[in-house]
């Protein structure tokens, strides 16, 4: 018997449950013995209090365009991930008694950056741990793509795309503020799909007067007077970069939004007398059913897994370079944030579009 667990693991995303089911279908394609699959409530809850659901070929069936996740996630443990449990229980303890109490043969982790620690610690801890490069950050280490990403790059862009005709009808100065945590990969990506005349990225700290002069210089130009600006949630500007994380946290207290958007938007109107209106898609990006690039990568991943899985070959994030699924070691990944570079080629190809980065000096 091989017995397979698995859990998905940190903020949701599209094409969860297509990997699971790539997994699934690999390991019974692979396998000379007899398959049963674990699924783990909750992400690393579940392995920790060894609650899981048996997984058969019907709970596979017709989830390949359902976004979420059947198994529910949480973020549970990461950063107190070497505190005791409410109970005083050593939570990898609780984790590797589960996995041995259910002879489990090896666990898959679908999850991003802090998952991926977890499960690399459990790899180091002698458990057989292959990972899934999960997120709509982009952010993972080891892999030019993760799953998730191209389905919020659309969902993102669509979003633009409708803010185009309301802001061109009032000649308005419209910030769309996207996901992406530390990373601006969601929002540039986005930003270039959606033809957005600014993007502001958590990698480029960008100068406000220049921000400003770019909005300005749009009003008298031919190209219109509206102005999109796209900005990731973890943007900030060089003087902002400055300030402690609490003075920072303080700053933006005195919106009506507590976000970089919000602070932008105030000074832009003060400083340019433009109208300007914020718009937060949010979690819409990580909603919804996975896009057709999404379910044919997950499908290639989740292949790639099970035959990981049914050739015995553990502690890897299977991981996508130069068009190939490959494998990465654990160790190598974990910890590590894939950011945007500010030379990298499709920043200069943005701005000889024209696309401005609020730090363009002249
Ligand atoms: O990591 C995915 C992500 O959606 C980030 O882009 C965002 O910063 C964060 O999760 C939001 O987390 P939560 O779902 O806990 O609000």
């Amino acid at each position: 018997m091989l017995r397979v667990g698995m859990l998905t693991s940190g903020g949701d995303c599209q094409a969860l449950n297509a990997t699971m089911r790539a997994i699934y279908k690999s390991v019974k394609h692979n396998a000379k013995e007899p398959v049963e699959i674990y699924g783990f409530i909750d992400g690393y809850k579940g392995l920790m209090y060894n609650n899981f659901k048996m997984l058969r070929g019907d709970d596979f069936a017709s989830i390949l365009t359902v976004g979420g996740t059947i198994l529910g996630t949480s973020r549970t443990p990461f950063k107190d991930l070497d505190k005791p449990d409410e109970k005083g229980n050593d939570k990898v303890k609780l984790m590797k008694k589960t996995y041995k109490v259910l002879e489990l043969d090896c666990l898959v982790v679908l999850g991003g950056n802090g998952s991926i620690k977890t499960a690399n610690r459990l790899s180091e801890e002698g458990l057989n741990v292959i990972a899934m490069p999960k997120t709509i950050d982009n952010d993972l280490w080891g892999t030019d793509m993760t799953f998730g990403f191209q389905s919020a790059v659309d969902i993102a862009t669509r979003c633009i795309d409708e803010i185009h005709t309301t802001a061109s009808s009032h000649g308005r100065v419209f910030i769309v503020e996207l996901m992406g945590h530390k990373t601006g990969w969601l929002p540039l990506n986005a930003g270039i799909a959606g033809g957005a005349d600014i993007i502001l990225l958590p990698e480029i700290p960008y100068d406000l007067n220049q921000v400003v002069k770019v909005v300005e210089n749009k009003k008298t130009s031919n190209d219109g007077h509206f102005m999109i600006i796209v900005v990731a949630e973890g943007a900030m500007s060089k003087e902002d970069r400055k300030l402690s994380k609490k003075e920072y946290k303080e700053r933006l207290s005195q919106y009506m939004y507590p976000s970089v958007s919000y602070k932008l938007a105030a000074e832009i109107e003060e400083l340019t007398g433009r109208e300007v209106r914020v718009t937060v898609p949010g979690h819409t990006q990580r909603g919804g059913a996975p896009d057709a690039y999404d379910r044919v990568f997950a499908s290639r991943l989740g292949s790639e897994a099970g035959k990981l899985i049914c050739d015995g070959k553990y502690g890897y994030m299977v991981a996508y370079k130069n068009r190939e699924i490959i494998k990465v070691p654990l160790k190598e990944v974990a910890g590590k944030l894939k950011l945007v570079q500010p030379d990298a080629s499709i920043i200069e190809q943005a701005r000889m579009l024209g696309i401005s980065f609020g730090d363009e000096q002249e």
